[in-house]
């Protein structure tokens, strides 16, 4: 992680400065210093440029003098329209103009400690890399910014605001981890090991293995697992924040992830073309795995569990077949239609769980579950869909501060008669009409009279561009949504 350090503002006399500035904010501070101490090549600069502070505007000065090598200016728009989401994505900008540079500094102005340290967040997020399986790049190549000073008045105050960015940070940064890596190294065992890790931040972690999952009965789950040699897990990690350490009588909120390590459709394969993006159709369960860490990392005052079904969808001998039909753990019988439809078989199972062993208050579940709702939605919202307009209008509103946008979308009886079966309970296809809503309807009769959102992720866990505090490649999408939903409706 990019190194941040909260120190007293004094003009550097090297290296790399960014000022952040307000629209319509006169030069003062260490802005003017700088300025001065330039000759006035800041001012000159911003005038050539045009440069007005609009949010998600900057200019990149070079060798403006003073010893500087530097100067990087970043608009925050009118400061009556600031939001914490703008201070993320202006620390993003730095990072983005500062690629070249070892260290800087961040000038903050006016900005409060625990605004500076949410420009800190923005930076250290786009700073991230996923660079474990190259050996040959030249350091020419790398990014070379490894440290970043933040100038603010209070470091103390900013300190402490840091610690809370940071661990929810960390968790961004796992999620990413888990869905960049390749299948043949992430398999469900190799993840469930890595969610046994989180123990040293204090959440119980559970380990399932196919033997327990047969005893208690998780046969849609199973199902899609026995065609591959990699043994399915369920991990189960909970945390005990809300009495401080002690026992509570709070039911907990569930997030339930879909983990499909790889997913080649099974029988009903997939086309060649564009299959190596199914390593990361076990987004939804690395989201959680992420969430669980933040939540942990920064003490939520929060009692939470996080379940994850982690399967590989294979074609083998042993491989479920178009027309079988397998009993769910909650007892209903579903036709396999069509096996590449297997991420709500793998939910059904662990949401039913979910529910039966921890009451919870709410259950959110997330999966990159249909190619549909991009066709819907494209990369800009996920698919919400809820039986609960309180729960969905929270998820819209934290959807919107957070930058992990959501749209809801319906359900009703009328497409649930689309997955009715002739020969069992239902069978997992709808057909190609509202394909997105009838698996979700899919998975709400596994939902048992609880407020419920399910999440259809599959436009927005992976992006083939960079945006304002993502590099391309795994977004991690959904930890800043829930980690602020939990934040803002269910801590004590
Ligand atoms: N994992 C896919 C959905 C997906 C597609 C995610 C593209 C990300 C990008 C899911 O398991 C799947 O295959 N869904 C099918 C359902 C169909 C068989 C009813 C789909 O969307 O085509
Ligand atoms: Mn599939
Ligand atoms: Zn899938």
């Amino acid at each position: 992680m990019l190194d941040i350090a909260f120190v007293r503002p004094s003009l550097p006399k090297s290296g790399a400065l960014v000022l952040l500035a307000h629209e319509g904010e006169k030069p003062s501070g260490l802005w003017q210093q700088a300025d001065e101490a330039t000759g006035g090549a800041i001012a000159r600069a911003l005038e050539v440029a045009d440069f007005k502070a609009a949010k998600g505007k900057s200019v990149s000065i070079l060798a403006p003098g003073a010893g500087l090598s530097r100067v990087i200016v970043v608009g925050l728009g009118k400061p009556a329209e600031l939001t914490d989401r703008i201070l993320n994505e202006a620390g993003g900008a730095a990072v983005a103009a500062l690629s070249r540079e070892a260290g800087a500094a961040v000038a903050t102005g006016t900005l409060t400690p625990a605004q500076a340290a949410d420009v800190a967040l923005g930076a250290v997020l786009k700073a991230y890399r996923f660079d474990r399986y190259r050996t040959k790049e030249k350091a020419d190549d790398k990014p070379k910014l490894t440290k970043l000073s933040i100038l603010t008045g209070d470091a103390a105050k900013a300190r402490a605001a840091w610690d809370r960015n940071k661990a929810v940070a960390e968790g961004v940064f796992l999620t990413r981890d888990l869905v960049s890596e390749p299948p043949n190294v992430l398999n469900p065992a190799e993840m469930a090991e890595r969610c046994k890790k989180l123990t040293s931040l204090g959440l119980k972690v559970d380990v399932f293995g196919p033997k327990e999952m047969q005893k208690l009965g998780f046969g849609a789950l199973l199902g899609v697992a026995q065609g591959s040699v990699n043994e399915p897990r369920m991990v189960v990690m909970q945390w005990n924040g809300a009495g401080n350490g002690k026992k509570t009588r709070e039911k907990p909120v569930a997030f339930i992830g879909k983990g499909v390590t790889f997913d080649t459709g099974g029988i009903s394969i997939k086309p060649a073309g564009g299959m190596e993006d199914m390593k990361w159709d076990m987004a939804g369960a690395g989201t959680v795995v992420g969430l669980m860490a933040a939540l942990a990392g920064r003490k939520a005052k929060v009692d939470a569990v996080g379940l994850v079904g982690l399967v590989e969808n294979m074609p083998s001998g042993s491989a479920q077949r178009p027309g079988d039909v397998v009993k769910s753990y909650s007892g209903q019988t579903i036709e396999v239609i069509n096996t590449d439809a297997e991420g709500r078989l793998v939910l059904a199972d662990v949401i039913w769980y979910a529910q039966e062993k921890y009451d919870p208050k709410i259950m959110i579940d997330l999966a990159t579950l249909t190619g549909a709702i991009i066709i819907g939605l494209g990369h800009e919202h996920a698919g919400l869909f809820s039986n609960d307009d309180g729960l969905s209008q929270k998820l819209t509103a934290a959807g919107i501060a957070s930058g992990e946008k959501v749209w809801r979308m319906p359900l009703d009886d009328a497409y649930d008669k689309q997955i009715r079966s002739d020969i069992a309970d239902m069978k997992n296809i709808g057909g190609r009409p509202a394909g997105s809503i009838t698996a979700a309807q899919f998975i709400q009769r596994f939902v048992n009279k609880k407020p419920w959102a399910h999440l259809d992720i599959a436009g927005m866990a992976w992006s083939s561009k960079d945006g304002p505090c993502t590099p391309k490649g795994a977004t991690a999408f959904g930890v800043r949504l829930l980690d602020r939903l939990v934040a803002e409706h269910y801590e004590g």
